[in-house]
């Protein structure tokens, strides 16, 4: 009879809020095949609150204030990365390089150009990264995608993406948001991509967007606002709504396809009964009633995705939410701006090695890259 795989030894590389709140949780869920064994931050009294923390809950846990240090001294299976956007790159190439797999809070990079050093530093070491999109995990979105993928919903022929938050001038007092080189954009990059993320998940390969953004509210360089409308390559039209300007907050997605509208509303996570199936008229009661039977009631959350990462590790392949399923949604954001900000339709693939846009999501745009001169907040700015 096989060994049962040894218990995976993980670091975490920033000990703020996703991390405390959310990775320290899924770890725990998962205690008997993964051991927190170190942590690192730059903020001494954020890692020593983080190290307590995990104490509570009976986890001793090294503390650096070095990622390099803590590679060298610890040699981590797994390096989970919850600092802000602008480090993920540099982060994830020096765990891969130490032979760690990675699971990297969203987004993985700031640009295409950054994923490609990711992907070269993946080939040299052979471990893998992942970027968390947790909402793909839980039990409805499986099984969701599953009713889709096999037909029996019939053809997705309209979609509605919705991300409409609310974020006051407070949150864009952190300095690393609302700028290009920390947060890599705006609620495009930063808020509306757990859902994107999904409606891909869902749906499959696009072929072409349109798009606007704007900055009507905060004292940001990037926007506020985004809005899209979409062409999968099955024909189906899509339009995504990325906004933090919007009071009454929600996380929308709704497919209808030729036999049934199904619908995710939601904010932060979803469960099985957030997700709700309509039949089309011609559909019998007893085909309608299968869409709805509980799945195993699994929460879109940190664990769930943890989870599938840690049977990829043991089985010693590509993990979910890594490689091209990581660049697409990434290519998505990257060709959402070149739409808004060029006026243009964009294709999928049409953004490679020389496009601005594979280099900066601002694509270097004389109105919307950093230093750009902008017309005052409040005034808005369509493009
Ligand atoms: N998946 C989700 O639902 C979700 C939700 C919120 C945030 N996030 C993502 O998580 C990431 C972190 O967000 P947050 O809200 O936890 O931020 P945060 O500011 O609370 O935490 C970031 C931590 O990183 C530390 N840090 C900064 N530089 C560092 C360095 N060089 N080395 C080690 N540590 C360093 C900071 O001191 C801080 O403790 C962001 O990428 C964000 O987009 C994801």
């Amino acid at each position: 009879m096989p060994l049962p795989p040894a218990r995976r030894r993980a670091a975490v590389i920033g000990t703020g809020a996703i991390v405390a709140g959310s990775h320290l949780p899924a770890l725990a869920a998962h205690a008997d095949r993964v051991e927190l064994v170190a942590a690192v931050d730059v903020d001494e009294d954020r890692l020593d609150a983080f190290r307590a923390l995990a104490a509570e809950q009976g986890q001793r846990v090294a503390g650096f204030t070095a990622t390099d240090a803590m590679l060298d001294a610890v040699h981590p299976d797994l390096v989970l990365i919850g600092t802000p956007p602008a480090l993920h790159r540099e982060q994830t190439v020096a765990a891969l390089a130490a032979g760690a797999w990675v699971l990297c809070e969203k987004p993985l990079c700031l640009s295409l150009a950054e994923y490609d050093e990711i992907a070269a530093a993946e080939e040299s070491s052979g471990a893998y990264a992942s970027v968390v999109f947790q909402h793909r995990y839980g039990s409805g979105a499986v099984h969701a995608r599953e009713l889709i993928a096999s037909g029996e919903l019939g053809a997705p022929r309209v979609a509605h993406c919705q991300t409409t938050w609310h974020r006051d001038a407070g949150y864009y007092a952190v300095p690393w948001r609302g700028r290009w080189a920390s947060e890599g954009g705006g609620p495009t990059m930063g808020h509306g991509i757990h859902q994107y993320d999904l409606m891909l998940h869902l749906l499959g390969e696009w072929e072409e967007i349109r798009a606007m953004a704007a900055r009507l509210v905060h004292d940001t360089e990037s926007e506020d606002v985004s809005t899209a409308l979409v062409r999968f390559r099955g024909g189906a039209l899509a339009t995504v709504v990325n906004s933090v300007l919007s009071p009454d907050e929600v996380s929308r997605i709704r497919v209808d396809c030729a036999d049934a509208t199904v619908e995710l509303t939601h904010l932060y996570g979803h469960t099985d009964d957030d997700w709700v199936y309509t039949p089309a008229p011609h559909v019998d009661a007893a085909r309608a009633a299968a869409w709805r039977r509980p799945g195993p009631g699994v929460p879109s959350s940190h664990a769930a995705q943890l989870g599938a990462l840690l049977d990829a590790l043991d089985a010693g392949v590509r993990p979910p939410g890594s490689g091209p399923e990581a660049r697409a949604t990434l290519e998505f954001a990257a060709a959402l701006y070149k739409a808004a900000f060029t006026g243009q339709p964009v294709r999928a693939g049409e953004i490679g090695p020389g496009d601005p846009f594979h280099r900066a999501m601002h694509g270097g745009h004389p109105d919307w890259a950093p230093g750009a001169g902008r017309e005052p907040v409040g005034e808005g700015r369509a493009a």
